[in-house]
């Protein structure tokens, strides 16, 4: 394979390369110009998106036969997957888990990094390395921010490098999900994601889903964004001066109730107190950015309510049979998408029709 630009020239130490802008740093990570580590929603162009968006749609339309099941299954049986997931996670662990058994990939997974040499003192880029000789892709989830994308330069560096997907990185970003979520956005309103005005509500400051999700919307026309999120947990300047850049508007607000009313999308996130390093979340009354049964009367009638989940009390169980709940189908969507992800990036995206 011929790696793009990056590997003909002269490498970068890790310092130097973790300082680069994520622009500059997205042609070491593609292979044949096409996205071969997974690592930043900003990888992901709209023509991509929309690839990735049919290719998912065939997928499903395929597997519900057992002759397309069959075939799908048989695309990628000659590889293999690590879900090294080192931070709790059961729903994103499992999309994965089954996207790869639909097109016939075979996992293992560590899940428990206590149980691995790291306890011997072995460097957790080590062990990793170590166990991508086994696989053929990692699947990666991680506390550390920028571990993931560590991981996918050293790999990229050793004579058998492996792509590396990330499932959710520290803080910054969780691009997987960025890409579910647009699914969701472009199934939800008939392949038109222009024109849009998405509410992000919850402690945006510590979610990595949002942030994802905000670079992910410059791919589309006209869309406007309002952050709801109380004083302490507002969006990071660094998204927010992004939007700057790419003229997406955007509002910043505690008036949850005021800008519902104008919403396309609501995406409803929960408090991510395992972040706090002194109790920071202690104290923030978050009963504002909740999403009661009574706001279903005010939101439109074609607007949808998202959460990327799991969620704890900021939407009330009983939303849930309102159609316009979209999150649990969002969680299926998550299985495809991940699917047409993977089945892109090993190049069989082609023979699933
Ligand atoms: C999110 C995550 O892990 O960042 N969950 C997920 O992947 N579906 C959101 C969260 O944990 O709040």
């Amino acid at each position: 394979m011929q790696r793009t630009q990056a590997m003909t020239s002269v490498q970068p130490d890790w310092e130097t390369f973790h300082k680069m802008g994520t622009s500059q740093k997205i042609p070491y990570f593609s292979k044949d110009n096409r996205l071969y580590d997974c690592l930043f929603a900003q990888q992901l162009n709209r023509e991509l998106l929309e690839h990735l968006f049919r290719t998912a749609d065939t997928l499903r339309s395929v597997t519900r036969t057992k002759d397309g099941a069959d075939h799908v299954s048989s695309l990628l049986s000659d590889k293999r997957a690590m879900l090294y997931f080192a931070q709790p996670s059961t729903r994103t662990f499992m999309s994965f888990l089954n996207a790869a058994h639909v097109l016939g990939i075979k996992t293992s997974e560590i899940r428990d990094t206590s149980t691995s040499s790291e306890v011997k003192g072995e460097t957790p880029e080590d062990t990793v390395r170590t166990f991508s000789s086994y696989v053929d892709m990692i699947i990666m989830r991680h506390p550390a921010p920028g571990f993931v994308e560590k991981t996918a330069w050293l790999m990229n560096r050793t004579g058998r490098p492996v792509p590396i997907v990330s499932g959710g990185s520290g803080k910054d970003q969780h691009p997987t999900q960025a890409l579910l979520d647009t699914y969701t956005l472009y199934r939800s309103f008939n392949g038109e994601v222009d024109n849009k005005h998405i509410v992000m509500v919850g402690d945006l400051k510590r979610g990595r889903t949002v942030r994802s999700l905000s670079y992910l919307m410059k791919n589309y026309r006209n869309v406007s964004l309002s952050f709801v999120s109380p004083k302490e947990f507002r969006m990071e300047a660094d998204i927010l001066d992004f939007l700057r850049r790419h003229n997406i508007p955007f509002t910043e607000t505690e008036d949850f109730a005021g800008v519902m009313k104008t919403a396309d999308a609501i995406y409803m996130t929960r408090i991510q107190d395992e972040h706090d390093k002194s109790g920071e979340s202690k104290g923030v009354d978050y009963s504002p950015f909740y999403f009661r049964k009574e706001h279903l009367d005010i939101i439109k009638k074609t607007c949808v309510i998202m959460h990327p989940l799991p969620r704890r009390h900021e939407i009330e169980v009983t939303v849930d049979e309102d159609p316009r709940a979209v999150f649990w189908r969002q969680e299926r969507n998550g299985m495809w998408a991940r699917a047409a992800l993977m089945a892109y990036i090993f190049g069989v995206d082609g023979k699933i029709a």
